[in-house]
Formats: structure tokens, C-alpha cells, sequence
């Protein structure tokens, strides 16, 4: 007798929320029902068993209705789990379930032990990366450079899902913060920076394959509690940046990086900080107008607002008008992460800091390391990029170069699966 054939998704899932309440091995046991729907050939599918065995040479026994008898009802069960496989309503729910599962994994206190969670999520960025795998979604992360005209349509909706995150602050962060914000008690009200987003799973929508910025990419999430873990390594001190800084990030997306640091500035000494997030792509960026609402509502002259801006429509010559407002004032920090995943990126977004970056500015780069071959182009673009000879020069002729650059490890529950590690650049005038 094979093993039982993988149930529906939904009809077998547990809610999100009821995720605490489950052990370990039901949590695999959930885990690996998906591995066996979706990557059959990995699991090993009853059927594939049966098959081969009946695949053995055949002794003829003289009864051939059994064996065909036998075949047909493993091409009746073959097909039944080709229909569930391939129907989109129960793939949508295993690509939320998963996606989920993922972003709390890291709190969920059933597992054993680190190698334990660690495997449960191996399973499930194993089955999302499937999901990605087939042919229609081959260069979802390719080549959307210079296409701000791309239509407004949104994301799919099933796939959107709100996400809080919350950074630890040092503990003298959050000294400051009882100063500035005490209760009734003498309680310090806040030590972590959090931050809610409505957050999707990019590349599901294939009528818009450019919507990558749907989602918080790992880089986003790990630059975010970098940041909030130790600010002065990242010269976010009111010594350098003074009591307004301004701020500007590049590819944008969700905007967790710009609401970190817009909550954050204000509570190291710089009330008046003002970030702006920008973006090329329409339905990006009306995510990100909303995720901004919803992290400083009633402030419509918040620390931070969005702004379109498409990094091959920014020229670069230091003789060129002005960028339009809120840009047009140079940036003290400029900061991207995510963003170097086609050959022309680096040179782009060196284009744009070339223009954006004030004389005494910084900005943090954070690329994310794929080892897939579909990104091998991209290696060595970000520092091909910032020393070649005639790249364009800043007002006072000086020229944007990499001053330091650091290799991240990527994180346990933080990232794709296709994510290897994350390099940080420090990039400013030479
Ligand atoms: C992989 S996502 C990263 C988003 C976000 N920084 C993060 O780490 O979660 C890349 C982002 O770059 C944006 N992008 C790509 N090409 C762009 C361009 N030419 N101009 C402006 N933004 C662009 C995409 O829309 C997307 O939001």
C-alpha cells in the first residue's frame, strides 16, 4: 500500500493564526503534503513507486485485465493530482499559507531546535521557489529597467497580506525614548521600531511581471534591523546628519527601509528627518502611498512620502536641470537594497546617486547575492559600475566610488530560498 495521495490546500491548511497551537510534526506534516503535491519528482509520489513497480518486467501470468485494471486507476488517481496541481485557487492558498508560515516561523516556539525550523522552511521556500520555476515566470526579475510606462493594474489581491515587523533597539535608543515618551508608570512604552505593511508575494500577478516591489525582498528586512541594532555604524547620528536630514530611497517597494528610518531618526536626536521613498511602477507605488497611511496616519505632512522616480529618466550630467521636488534638494543618505538584479542596474543607480547625493552625502547600497545562473550577469556590476573611468561627475567634479563594502550573511526565516548572502556597500564622493 503506497502512501496516502497529498490533500488539498485547502481544504487541509490550518488558519495562519492557529499556527502557535501546532506541534512540530504537524507542522511538517503540512510541509511536506506540499512538497509531495508540488514537487513530485523530488518527494517521490506514491504514484511514481506504484509506476515503477509496475514498471518492473512482468512475469505473464496469464491475468492481463489486473494489470490493466491496475493501470487505470493509477491514471485516474495521476490525474486527479495533476487537476490539484495545477488548479490556481489551491496554489494561491499554498503560496499564502507558505508565505506566511515563513514571515512567523521565527516566533513559532514548537520547533526542537534552530536545525528543526531551519528545515521546516527549506521545505516551504522549496515549494514557493517551484512555484517560480515554471517557464511563464522566467525573467520576472529581469530587465525591468527603463519601463516606467508599464500599466496600473494591481497585484492580485489573494496574495496580499498584512505584516508587522519589529526591529530591536539598543538599549541607550530606548533610554532616549523614556525621555521623549514616558508613561503615566514611568514604563518605557516602546524598545522596537514597528512597522506594518501590506505586503504581497511578487511575480503572482503574470499579466505584471515587474511587480517585484509588492513584496519585502530579505535585503529590505536584514539592512532594516541593521540599521535599528546599531544606527552609528550607519551614520545615523544628528552629529553627521544634522537635526533635518534628508533621506532618499531608491526602489522603494513596500518602503520598509524609509518607515525604519523615518520612525527612527526622530527618536536619535533628529525630529525633522524626512524621507522620500521612490519607485518606478505604478502599482508599487500606490502600496507603498498606503503603507505610508497606514504607518503615520493623520500626518499628511509626515517624515516620509512617496515619489515616482524611474532610475533611466534621471540623466546624469552634472549641467542638467535640477530634479523635480521633493528631489531637488541633495539627499544626506541615500539608501536602496534589492535593487541590482539586471546588468544595467549598477550603472543606473550610480547615474541617480551621481545626481541625488549631497557633497558630504552617504549611500548604503545592499545587493543581494543569487547564485542561481539566471544573475550571474549581475556579479561585479555594482563595482564595475563605480570605478569605471568615465563615469559621470558630481557638481564640484568629484566622482561617486565604493569606500567600503561588506559581505552580509543572510538570516534564518529572512529571504528567499535563492538568496545566498547580501553585500553592503558604503558609496560617497572621492
Ligand atoms: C526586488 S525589489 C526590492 C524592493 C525593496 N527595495 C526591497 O528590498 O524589498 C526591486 C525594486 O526596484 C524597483 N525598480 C526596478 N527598476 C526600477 C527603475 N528603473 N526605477 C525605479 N525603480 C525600479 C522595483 O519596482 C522594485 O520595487
Amino acid at each position: 500500500m503506497g502512501r496516502p495521495y497529498p490533500p488539498s490546500p485547502s481544504g487541509s491548511l490550518p488558519p495562519l493564526n492557529a499556527l502557535g497551537s501546532l506541534t512540530e510534526a504537524q507542522i511538517l506534516a503540512h510541509l511536506e503534503n506540499l512538497v509531495a503535491l508540488y514537487c513530485p519528482l523530488a518527494f517521490g509520489t506514491p504514484a511514481d513507486k506504484d509506476r515503477s513497480a509496475s514498471e518492473q518486467p512482468l512475469a505473464d501470468s496469464g491475468y492481463a485485465s489486473e494489470t490493466e485494471q491496475l493501470g487505470g486507476e493509477l491514471g485516474e488517481e495521476l490525474l486527479r493530482l495533476e487537476t490539484l496541481r495545477a488548479d490556481a485557487f489551491e496554489r494561491r492558498t499554498a503560496e499564502r499559507w507558505l508565505t506566511g508560515f515563513m514571515a512567523r516561523a521565527e516566533a513559532l516556539a514548537c520547533f526542537s531546535s534552530d536545525a528543526a525550523r531551519q528545515h521546516a522552511l527549506d521545505q516551504a521556500s522549496w515549494v514557493l521557489e517551484s512555484f517560480f520555476a515554471d517557464p511563464a515566470d522566467e525573467g520576472r526579475l529581469q530587465g525591468v529597467a527603463g519601463q516606467g510606462g508599464s500599466s496600473s493594474s494591481s497585484s492580485s489581491s489573494s496574495t496580499d497580506f498584512a505584516r508587522t515587523f519589529s526591529f530591536e533597539l539598543p538599549p541607550r535608543i530606548s533610554v532616549s525614548v523614556i525621555d521623549n515618551n514616558v508613561s503615566a508608570a514611568g514604563e518605557e512604552k516602546q524598545q522596537a521600531i514597528e512597522i506594518r505593511l501590506n505586503d504581497g508575494l511578487a511575480g503572482t500577478n503574470s499579466s505584471e511581471p515587474d511587480d517585484v516591489g509588492l513584496q519585502s525582498w530579505g535585503a529590505s528586512i536584514v539592512f532594516s534591523k541593521m540599521l535599528c541594532a546599531d544606527p552609528a555604524r550607519y551614520l545615523l547620528d544628528p552629529a553627521v546628519l544634522g537635526p533635518a536630514p534628508r533621506i532618499v530611497e531608491l526602489g522603494a517597494g513596500t518602503g520598509l527601509v524609509s518607515l525604519v528610518l523615518a520612525s527612527l531618526l526622530p527618536r536619535l536626536g533628529m525630529p525633522h528627518a524626512a524621507v522620500v521613498a521612490t519607485d518606478y511602477h505604478p502599482a508599487v507605488l500606490a502600496n507603498l502611498r498606503a503603507n505610508i497611511a497606514t504607518n503615520f496616519p493623520d500626518r499628511e505632512d509626515g517624515p516620509v512620502r512617496s515619489c515616482a522616480l524611474d532610475w533611466a529618466e534621471l540623466p546624469a550630467a552634472s549641467g542638467a536641470s535640477p530634479p523635480p521636488p521633493p528631489l531637488d534638494a541633495p539627499a544626506d543618505l541615500l539608501v536602496a537594497t534589492d535593487v541590482v538584479y539586471a546588468p544595467e542596474h549598477a550603472a543606473l543607480l550610480r547615474d541617480c546617486a551621481t545626481r541625488l547625493l549631497a557633497p558630504e552625502g552617504v549611500f548604503w547600497l545592499v545587493m543581494t547575492v543569487r547564485p542561481n545562473g539566471k544573475f550571474e550577469a549581475v556579479g561585479g556590476t555594482v563595482e564595475a559600475a563605480f570605478a569605471a573611468a568615465d563615469r559621470p561627475k558630481g557638481r564640484d567634479g568629484r566622482r561617486l566610488a565604493i569606500l567600503e563594502s561588506e559581505r552580509i550573511e543572510k538570516q534564518k526565516g529572512i529571504g528567499r530560498g535563492d538568496e545566498s548572502h547580501y553585500r553592503l556597500y558604503r558609496i560617497a564622493w572621492a
